[in-house]
């Protein structure tokens, strides 16, 4: 009877709609002019062309009734806003950060943190730097060093904790570098471009210590802190019967600050922050602050959003919450397996990987496998999922070279609070339809026009 009863809970869906959007599928031959007209790029698509939008979990989910409420007492005074108190106080009792900077997104904040702590040659070594923040830290004199576990590259094996730092890499790094050049340590949870993949509290504590004894202060990109939680109560040895928000609490005792995108896991459409323990810190970025986001009240954000934020750090640690968001990447990835789509392995928290080398093993790899999937997906399906391989990574700067990733991707994003079990059994049939009839495929794509920079949102390709 118990098990029946914990069969239940897990399958219980903890929110119904009360307001619905209308999506539809356009026609087949509509579809492929769509994907023709847009270079076969996910970015060029407009939205309404895409039935089921995976593109992204950032500033997509569906707020709840609480936030949409909290919203209407919004203060929007300039300085000073009763809005920015409430969300910095939510923030601080949920991680015991005590000083609060907003910004107008993740990418803000992390522009804002790196002007003041990076000088030239400075190194910030940690797992997967997410690339907005990588190319933050290099445009501010910096270098990022990747040392993340082995098994974190390995789309295959199944570890627990594949978004761990690795301390032998890291302590090669400050050998290399010398402690005095470690701007500071910077570990992402969860780990986004490793596949959504957590950080163990031990790894966490033991990074940390390691980083304290030599005098350098550790970071949290903590855009998905939640679901690291989450995992960490799931798979970790003795915190099976830890609440999340007593996890939460433990896992930021061990860092300086972070920064963090609230676009996912603070469940708002806009809004980032820089929270932090050092009071020096924060003054010097102030003045930063005002600068490139606004005030340092508000940063970026309305006073709505700011109430919309705190009540989204309340709504995104409930256990039901998590357990139905987790539970759902877990059953997409495993029905994608059972319908023979190779995934990333353990599924992650906010999304679904396919391996775009093993899907089209025919395929070379200079030719974006990846983002075939995701051009045929859309053409199939109307699914519109995003390339996080080859043209992503783009150029070595100082060789022109394309870079070989490791690992060529097509990420299912899974945005909160939006879709339901029918549309996920929908992208399902789309993916095996496409791998069905197309595993022996031989040729992938070239680019029509490679843009400069940032290639991935504007670049174009064509079949070959
Ligand atoms: N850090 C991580 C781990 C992220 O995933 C993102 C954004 C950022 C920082 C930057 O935050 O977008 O608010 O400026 N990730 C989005 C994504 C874009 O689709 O994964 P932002």
């Amino acid at each position: 009877m118990e098990s029946k009863d914990r069969d239940l809970e897990r399958r219980v869906v903890p929110f119904r709609a009360k307001v619905v959007e209308p999506i539809r599928l356009l026609p087949r031959v509509e579809r492929q002019e769509a994907m023709v007209a847009a270079g076969l790029n996910m970015f060029n698509l407009k939205a309404e062309d895409v039935y089921i939008d995976l593109l992204t979990d950032s500033g997509t989910g569906a707020m709840s009734t609480r936030q949409m409420s909290a919203m209407m007492s919004g203060d929007e005074s300039y300085a000073g806003s009763r809005s920015y108190r409430h969300m910095a106080e939510t923030f601080q009792e949920l991680t015991g950060l005590p000083y609060l900077i907003p910004s107008h997104q993740g990418r803000g904040a992390e522009r804002v943190l790196n002007s003041v702590l990076i000088t030239r040659d400075a190194v910030v070594p940690g797992n997967s730097h997410f690339d907005t923040t990588k190319a933050h830290i290099e445009v501010a004199g910096g270098r990022c060093v990747d040392c993340t576990i082995d098994a974190g590259m390995d789309t295959q094996a199944e570890h627990p904790f594949k978004g761990n730092v690795d301390l032998a890499k890291l302590e090669e790094c400050f050998e290399c570098y010398g402690a005095k050049q470690m701007a500071y340590v910077l570990i992402t949870v969860t780990c986004n471009s490793g596949g959504g993949q957590p950080v163990s509290m031990e790894n966490i504590r033991t990074v940390s210590q390691f980083a304290k004894d030599r005098g350098v202060t550790v970071f949290f990109d903590a855009a998905r802190f939640a679901e690291n939680a989450y995992f960490i109560k799931q798979r970790e040895e003795g915190y099976a019967d830890k609440s999340v928000r007593e996890i939460v609490w433990e896992m930021f005792s061990h860092v300086d600050g972070c920064t963090m995108s609230s676009k996912k896991d603070a469940i708002v459409p806009m809004g980032g922050l820089i929270a932090m323990r050092d009071e020096g810190l924060y003054e010097a970025l102030k003045t930063p602050t005002i600068l490139y986001e606004g005030f340092y009240t508000y940063g970026g954000m309305s006073g709505m959003v700011m109430e919309a934020l705190a009540q989204g750090l309340r709504d995104v640690v409930e256990e039901d919450y998590l357990c139905h968001r987790i539970g759902q990447a877990a059953l997409l990835g495993q029905w994608l397996e059972e319908a023979d789509v190779p995934v990333v392995k353990p599924v992650g928290g906010h999304a679904v990987f396919i391996d775009g080398r093993m899907f089209y093993p025919e395929v070379p790899e200079d030719e974006f496998p990846a983002q075939l999937v995701c051009v045929e997906l859309y053409r199939e399906g109307g699914v519109r999922p995003v390339e996080v391989g080859a043209n992503l990574i783009g150029r070595d700067p100082d060789t022109g070279e394309n870079i070989r990733p490791t690992l060529d991707l097509c990420r299912l994003a899974i945005p909160r609070r939006v879709y339901a079990g029918e549309h996920f059994e929908y992208v399902v049939d789309v993916a095996r339809a496409v791998r069905q009839e197309q595993k022996a495929r031989r040729r992938g794509l070239t680019f029509a026009k490679e843009a400069d920079g940032i290639r991935h949102f504007s670049s174009t390709f064509r079949f070959l």
